[in-house]
């Protein structure tokens, strides 16, 4: 069963004016009190005024409505089958900065922009080379705004569905207008897992994570895996929530997503990389995990 009418209007489908909208709030959310004022010197070349702040509320209001345990059966079903198209990662990369943010385009960087300042943070500071890797692919998942999905089903933090939603979410009073908030077996703590289930046996809202994660599963180790599958699952990894629904192993893992954060969030910087230069490196470390073509 369908859980979110398909009409949505043009503001439903995209609230935000561009997806760099969310991680502007991220970084007022969660500002980083090193690098964030070197940044801000250089160039305000963010800015984040009111209008950011509607379209950001109105983005979780959407997001925390339709974003059901039905909705991302649906959502799963369809995209986990990888069956729209198969291209060289390197078109991969082009394919995605379709996604252009016509917003202010002097100052904004693209989407292969992020992932290239990303993991060359990573790489700078000596990670191993398959976290260089993560930082590159970390937000492959968005093309999913290219095959029509609307902006809340791609980027937002992500959480746990089929138990209760935690108020430690951004929003979460939105969560009211949500039917599994008031569907009881979808609204207790535990709702339909096991106390200490294991994140791997619990379904996360539906987006750009969960879908990465799966594009690469299996290739990188496990810690990996991890920062990719759970990387804006904020109410976990910067509030500390869930741990009633955690394993051991879990446990473990956190630290990798805890190490992936900050270069995720903080790594932007009105600077743009060398790309000429930096070919080569990419280029082996892809072939050294990826297969020749991506399947979408
Ligand atoms: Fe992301
Ligand atoms: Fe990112």
């Amino acid at each position: 069963m369908d859980a979110a009418p398909n009409n949505f209007s043009a503001k439903e489908v995209n609230p935000l004016a561009n997806l760099d909208e969310w991680d502007d709030d991220l970084l007022q959310r969660y500002p980083d009190p090193d690098s964030i004022a070197t940044a801000k010197k250089t160039e305000e070349y963010r800015t984040y005024d009111e209008h950011t702040k509607d379209h950001v509320r109105e983005f979780y209001r959407i997001n925390h409505t339709y974003q059901t345990y039905a909705f991302v059966q649906e959502k799963r079903n369809n995209y986990l089958k990888f069956d729209k198209k198969e291209m060289p990662i390197w078109d991969a990369f082009q394919f995605l900065n379709q996604l252009v943010d016509d917003s202010d385009p002097d100052t904004d960087l693209d989407q292969f922009q992020h992932l290239l300042q990303t993991s060359e943070a990573i790489r700078r500071d000596g990670h191993p080379d398959w976290m260089v890797l993560v930082g590159l692919m970390h937000d492959m998942g968005k093309v999913l705004c290219l095959f029509d999905e609307p902006q809340w089903a791609v980027v937002g933090d992500t959480f746990p569905v089929g138990c209760a939603f935690s108020d430690k979410i951004v929003y979460s009073e939105f969560f009211k207008n949500n039917p599994d908030f008031s569907n009881p077996a979808y609204n207790t703590q535990l709702g339909i897992y096991e106390k200490g289930c294991g994140l791997r046996n619990v379904t996360m809202s539906w987006g750009h994570d969960e879908y990465v994660y799966h594009m690469l599963k299996g290739r990188i180790p496990e810690g990996g895996l991890y920062m990719l599958r759970y990387h804006s699952f904020y109410s976990w990894h910067r509030e500390g929530e869930y741990d009633y629904l955690l394993d051991d192993h879990d446990r473990e893992m956190l630290k990798w997503v805890e190490l992936f954060n900050p270069y995720d969030l903080y790594s932007k910087n009105p600077e743009v990389p060398d790309w000429n230069k930096l070919k080569p490196y990419y280029e082996a470390l892809v072939a050294k995990y990826l297969p020749a073509t991506l399947k979408f």
